[in-house]
């Protein structure tokens, strides 16, 4: 690579993520220098799959660093033009304590990595991983109107839900907000709905094996969800990128291709996979409406690809990982 394609240092948390793993390869492939973090960084069950992206060897490095553990990100931070912070407990339900598993490691965990961004002199940009949760967990909405960027969910809403996740997602932004605000950082977040697409890690995250689950004939999950925007994890990667590069981007940024029910979901996937044994149908739940304006992200030239194109992509790499058979 020429001294022209030098694109600076980027540090990634929770770099052996599922989201992370992906962008991360997309940044080694932009010329880019990445920091990684990581819990474990001599655990190869799972940083293994980063060492084999193009440019690794080269150009990545992996730091161990724990939200709960305050300056943990100092080191992997300094230095870095850019700071993409995606590490944030991806739990369906919390084992005993929601607090300690996913409020306190989302929120005070950004914080913490957000201080150590706020050491650091060459700091240019934090992206931060939120989530399309953060905006569609409300019951007050007109569902004429597609929700964008100005919409937050109710917390109260998420508390008597017990919808932890959103909640985490819903105060780890907010609270990212506020500090940035206060600490003169330049802030955007992207908001990716349902992430659909191939894992690079070989232990599929909690996402993925909700799409695994689903393929396989299984209802509950997708059936809690009603109604789901989806993206491929390719575009969620390149969506960050963007964000990061384009000087003109400012605030939050909605990334997702289409919101769909379930049944239309199915529907879809059973006409492209006739062997696998998806639901045929899910019990009508009372679900709001809702579409998703994503104009804000599409205004800076991100074009999202189909449903059919990212389950294609997920299926594929499902049957080549031996989770599934077609
Ligand atoms: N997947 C989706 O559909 C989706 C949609 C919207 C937004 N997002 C957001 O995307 C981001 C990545 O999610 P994902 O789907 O890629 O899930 P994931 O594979 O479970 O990644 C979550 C990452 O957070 C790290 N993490 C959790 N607790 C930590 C702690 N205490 N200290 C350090 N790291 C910690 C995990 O590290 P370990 O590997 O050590 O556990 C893991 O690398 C999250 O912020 C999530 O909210 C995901």
């Amino acid at each position: 690579m020429s001294e022209l394609d030098y694109k600076g240092k980027v540090c990634v948390t929770g770099a052996a993520g599922f989201v992370a793993s992906w962008l991360i390869k997309r940044l080694l492939l932009s010329g880019y220098h990445v920091t990684g973090t990581v819990r474990d960084p001599g655990d190869n069950g799972k940083v293994g799959h980063l060492w084999k992206l193009a440019g690794a060897k080269e150009r990545l490095r992996l730091v161990k660093a724990d939200l709960m553990v305050e300056g943990s990100f100092d080191a992997a931070i300094m230095g870095c033009h850019g700071v993409f912070h995606t590490a944030s407990p991806v739990l369906g339900l919390p084992k005993s304590d929601p607090k300690s598993e996913i409020l306190q490691p989302a929120i005070d965990g950004t914080l913490n990595v957000l201080r150590s961004c706020k050491k650091n002199p060459s700091l240019k940009r934090v992206v931060l991983t939120s989530s399309s949760s953060t905006i569609r967990a409300r019951d007050d909405f007109d569902p004429h109107v597609p929700l964008d960027e100005s919409s937050w969910s109710c917390e109260e809403l998420c508390e008597r839900l017990k919808i932890w996740y959103v909640l985490s997602k819903t105060l780890a932004e907010k609270a990212a907000w506020k500090f940035c605000e206060e600490n003169k950082i330049d802030l955007i977040t992207i908001l990716p709905s349902f992430v659909v697409g191939p894992s690079l890690p070989p232990l599929l995250c909690s996402t993925a094996s909700d799409i695994l689950g689903l393929l396989k004939g299984e209802t509950e999950k997708f059936q809690w969800h009603g109604r789901m925007g989806y993206v491929h994890i390719d575009d969620v990667a390149s969506s960050h990128i963007l964000l990061y590069e384009n000087e003109s981007a400012k605030g939050r940024y909605i990334c997702s291709s289409r919101v769909v029910d379930n049944d239309e979901l199915a529907a879809i996937l059973l006409a492209q996979y006739p062997t696998l044994p998806i639901p045929k149908r899910f019990e009508k739940l009372e679900r709001a409406y809702y579409e998703l304006d994503v104009s804000k992200l599409r205004g800076l030239g991100m074009k999202f690809r189909s449903i059919e194109e990212m389950f294609d992509d997920c299926v594929q790499s499902l049957t080549k990982q031996g989770y599934i058979s077609l």
